[in-house]
C-alpha cells in the first residue's frame, strides 16, 4: 500500500460517462477549498449545505467556501426527504441562483445525499462539490454519484446518479466525530478490504488503535486505499449492472437488519458489520471460504468494539426484509460473498433455508 506524504494531496479520479470527478485527500485541505474550487473551475456563487451540528464545529473554516450564508437542514437521517430538499430549492431560487451556481455539501451521508439530490434536480442539476464530514461519508457516500432521498416507505426510493465535479476528503474534519459514528465508517472500510484489499484489511487490524485515535499516519492510508476502490469500481460499473454489486458485500444482511429494527437500533455501519458475518459464515458454510479468514472477520468486527445485540430479532422476519432489498432483480436475490479475504464473486441461487441457518447459528431466534 502506498506510503502517503502528509503534506501533499493524493488525487484521484472517478470516470463515469464523460464526466470526471476528482477526490482529493490530504490533511488540512478544508482550509483550501476556496484555491480548490477555483483551479477546479467552479463558478463563484457557492451555496454551502450543512447541519448546525457541524457548523457549530466546523463552520468557521468552511464558511469561507460560500459566497452566501450556509443552508443549515435539521441533523438526522429523518430529515433526508423531499421537504428538505425543497426548502434548498426554497433558498436557491430566492437568491436567484442559476444553472452556474454551485453546491457545496459540507457533511455526513445524509447532508451529501439530500443535497447532492437538490444539485442533481435544481435547474436539471448544478455542479456539485462534496465536503464529507464523516468516516462514513469520506469512505463512500460522497464518491460514485449516488444521490438521493427518504420516502416514508422505504429508505432512499428517490434518487438520482449526479457525479460530484470534486470531492475534498480532509480526515482532520474526523477530529470531532463522536467514537459510535467513527466506527460505523470504519467497518465499511473493512469491507474494502474485504472485497478487494487484504492490504487494507490487515492495517485496521494492526493499527487499530491509532486509526481510532484518528492519527493521520494510520488513518489517511486507510481512507485513501478506501476511496481508490471505490473510485475504481465505480468508474468500471457507475450504474450498477455488474461489478459495483461488490460495493453491497455485506448489505443485503445489513439492510434487512436495519429494516426490521425501524433504523433505529444500528448505525448504518454496525448493520453492515453483522452483513458482513452473515455473508462469511455463508461462504464457509459452503466451503467457498476458508474458516481462517471467515476467524479473521470475526476476530477483526470483535476488536473494533461493541456491536448492537441481535439475539431477540426473528431469523424468518431478517430473511423475509431481505427479500424485499432493492438489490433483488427478477426475483433473485444477488449475494456477494467474499472467497478470500480481499476477494469476492456474487452468486444468485442462496435460499432462504440457508439464510435462515446463517442467521440462527448468528443467534437469532426462529
Ligand atoms: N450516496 C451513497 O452512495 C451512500 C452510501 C452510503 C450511505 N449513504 C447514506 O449516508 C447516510 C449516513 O451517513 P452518515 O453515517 O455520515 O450519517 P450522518 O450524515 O447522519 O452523520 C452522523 C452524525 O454525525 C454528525 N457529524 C457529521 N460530521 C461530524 C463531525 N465532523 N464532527 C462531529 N459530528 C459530525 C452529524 O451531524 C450526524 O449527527 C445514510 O442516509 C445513508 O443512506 C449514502
Ligand atoms: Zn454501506
Amino acid at each position: 500500500m502506498l506510503n502517503v506524504q502528509r503534506d501533499a494531496p493524493v488525487t484521484l479520479e472517478v470516470r463515469a460517462g464523460s464526466r470526471v470527478s476528482t477526490i482529493s485527500i490530504g490533511e488540512g485541505i478544508s482550509e483550501r477549498l476556496p484555491a480548490l474550487l477555483d483551479d477546479a473551475g467552479i463558478g463563484s456563487r457557492r451555496f454551502v449545505v450543512s447541519n448546525p451540528t457541524i457548523w457549530r464545529l466546523h463552520g468557521a473554516v468552511l464558511q469561507q467556501v460560500g459566497h452566501a450564508e450556509p443552508i443549515l437542514i435539521p441533523d438526522g437521517e429523518r430529515h433526508k426527504t423531499l421537504q428538505t430538499a425543497a426548502r434548498i430549492y426554497d433558498t436557491l431560487i430566492r437568491a436567484k441562483a442559476d444553472r452556474a451556481c454551485a453546491i457545496v455539501a459540507a457533511g455526513g451521508g445524509v447532508v451529501g445525499d439530500v443535497a447532492g439530490f437538490a444539485a442533481a434536480t435544481y435547474l436539471r442539476g448544478v455542479t456539485l462539490v462534496q465536503v464529507p464530514t464523516t468516516l462514513l461519508a469520506q469512505v463512500d457516500s460522497s464518491i460514485g454519484g449516488k444521490v438521493g432521498v427518504n420516502h416514508t416507505l422505504g429508505k432512499n426510493l428517490i434518487g438520482a446518479f449526479h457525479q460530484p465535479t470534486v470531492v475534498a476528503i480532509d480526515p482532520l474534519l474526523l477530529k470531532t466525530l463522536p467514537r459510535r459514528e467513527f466506527r460505523s465508517g470504519l467497518y465499511e472500510v473493512v469491507k474494502y478490504g474485504m472485497i478487494a484489499s487484504r492490504d487494507l484489511f490487515d492495517r485496521v487490524r494492526r493499527e487499530s488503535k491509532a486509526i481510532f485515535a484518528r492519527d493521520p499516519e494510520a488513518l489517511l492510508p486507510a481512507i485513501i486505499e478506501s476511496c481508490r476502490i471505490k473510485a475504481e469500481v465505480v468508474s468500471a460499473d457507475e450504474r450498477e449492472s455488474g461489478m459495483r454489486r461488490i460495493l453491497n458485500y455485506g448489505h443485503t444482511i445489513g439492510h434487512a437488519l436495519e429494516a426490521v429494527t425501524k433504523y433505529r437500533r444500528f448505525r448504518h455501519g454496525e448493520a453492515i458489520a453483522y452483513g458482513m458475518l452473515a455473508a462469511a459464515d455463508l461462504a464457509a458454510a459452503r466451503g467457498a471460504l476458508a474458516p481462517r479468514d471467515r476467524q479473521a472477520l470475526a476476530d477483526l468486527i470483535t476488536l473494533l468494539g461493541p456491536l448492537p445485540a441481535i439475539n431477540d430479532l426473528s431469523a424468518a422476519a431478517v430473511v423475509e426484509a431481505a427479500r424485499h432489498d432493492k438489490k433483488v432483480t427478477h426475483g433473485r436475490l444477488h449475494f456477494v460473498i467474499c472467497i478470500e479475504i480481499g476477494a469476492t464473486t456474487v452468486v444468485d441461487d442462496v435460499t432462504e433455508d440457508e439464510l435462515t441457518a446463517v442467521l440462527r447459528g448468528m443467534g437469532l431466534k426462529d
